[in-house]
């Protein structure tokens, strides 16, 4: 059995510093808030080239609270349409909604996963104040015309970068530095993942990055004195600790991945299977390894049967869930039509050459 990810195999790795970060931890009796969170946004910062990271709870929390920042900051108000692909992970609408805002879904295209340009540009109306690009997958979304669409319009551009740490530009900028601000998950699967749940929001942006500050630790800037109405999410200090230990791992990490997708793109051949788009840069830093199938049923059966792990992102697109209903009225045929065909097959920093060449089998038998 090869599994979809094996997080103990990822983890194991750093077992000894772990164990280390965990006693620095434990001395310092700063459990919230301590040196292992200042010392990670540092790193962090530096790392996506911005100059500010601040820690959070989530991935969630680190979108809406960048858009709850925004909204303090008087650039975004109740009831502003914020565009967003249709495919998303659903976190990237739950936060937009539960900021007070209106998320306006944009079709996809199904070679990179992305915004359709078109679509796109065609959503945006005089109440339209930011897009939120997705990386999804790994793969930047196609930032230079979001960018000019942006200028042109005067929008807020707030990168998703949940799925894309690490991932750079033809310039060499990485995800979380290419738009307003960035909102980052470590939940245990991501490429920088922690031991439990963790976000970050990064920007170069002072003001947003002060209040996003005050934000997560119930709005105050010392302590007791609540300047504005906050929250509570921090990231929490033996997360900030693991993450620390992991983050110098990071470029090999998404280095190894390349070269297991270069693997599977050049040696998977089944006019059955659609594989994914990848121009050989250093845009995509496949989170994940999705490919198509007209009968997914029948291939997940067929995979599961051969012993390769697999996983469906997403299996109901956002606009289809009950959670959102106000969206069932919607119709997004190359959305949907991703959501019938996607599936992912593994692709980790640990696995091993054997284990790449029985998955190519695999699908090359299908
Ligand atoms: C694209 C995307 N956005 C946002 C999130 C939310 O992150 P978290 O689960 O840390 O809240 C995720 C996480 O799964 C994600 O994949």
């Amino acid at each position: 059995m090869i599994p979809f990810v094996d997080l103990h195999a990822i983890n194991a790795r750093f077992e000894d510093e772990f164990k280390i970060g965990f006693q620095d931890f434990l001395d310092s009796s700063y459990y919230i808030l301590g040196n292992q969170v200042k010392t990670f946004e540092q790193s962090f910062a530096k790392y996506c080239g911005t100059a500010h990271c601040v820690g959070v709870g989530n991935g969630l929390d680190a979108l809406q609270l960048i858009l709850e920042g925004y909204k303090l900051l008087d650039k975004l108000s109740i009831g502003d349409e914020v565009l967003v692909a249709s495919n998303t992970y659903i976190a990237t609408i739950i936060a937009i909604k539960q900021a007070g805002l209106k998320p306006v879904l944009v079709e996809a295209e199904s070679k990179t996963f992305n915004f359709d340009l078109d679509a796109l540009e065609a959503g945006i109306t005089p109440k339209s104040k930011a897009i939120m690009p997705v990386h999804l997958y790994g793969q930047l979304a196609p930032m230079k015309e979001i960018l000019a669409l942006s200028s042109k319009h005067n929008l807020l551009i707030i990168e998703d970068a949940a799925q894309a740490h690490g991932a750079k530009d033809a310039n060499g900028n990485r995800a979380g530095n290419l738009g307003s601000a960035a909102g980052f998950s470590f939940y245990p699967t991501k490429n920088l993942g922690a031991l439990g749940d963790g976000g970050a929001v990064t920007t170069n942006d002072d003001d947003l990055a002060e209040v996003i500050r005050k934000l997560r630790n119930y709005g105050t800037s010392s302590k007791y004195v609540n300047e504005v109405l906050g929250f509570n999410s921090r990231l929490d200090e033996i997360q900030a600790a693991f993450l620390n230990v992991k983050l110098p791992t990071l470029d090999s990490d998404n280095d190894f991945r390349r070269k297991i997708a270069t693997r599977y793109i050049s040696e998977i051949n089944n006019s059955k299977i659609t594989l994914p788009f990848y121009d050989k840069s250093d845009a995509h830093i496949f989170h994940l390894f999705v490919v198509q199938v007209e009968n997914r049923n029948e291939f997940q059966t067929y995979l599961n049967e051969n012993g390769i792990g697999n996983l469906i992102h997403y299996p109901i697109a956002p606009h289809q869930q009950n959670a959102l209903p106000d969206f069932k009225h919607l119709k997004f045929p190359i959305t949907e039509k991703i959501h019938n065909q996607v599936i992912s097959i593994p692709i980790s920093p640990v696995m091993d050459a054997q284990q790449v060449s029985r998955v190519i089998e695999v699908l090359n038998s299908y």
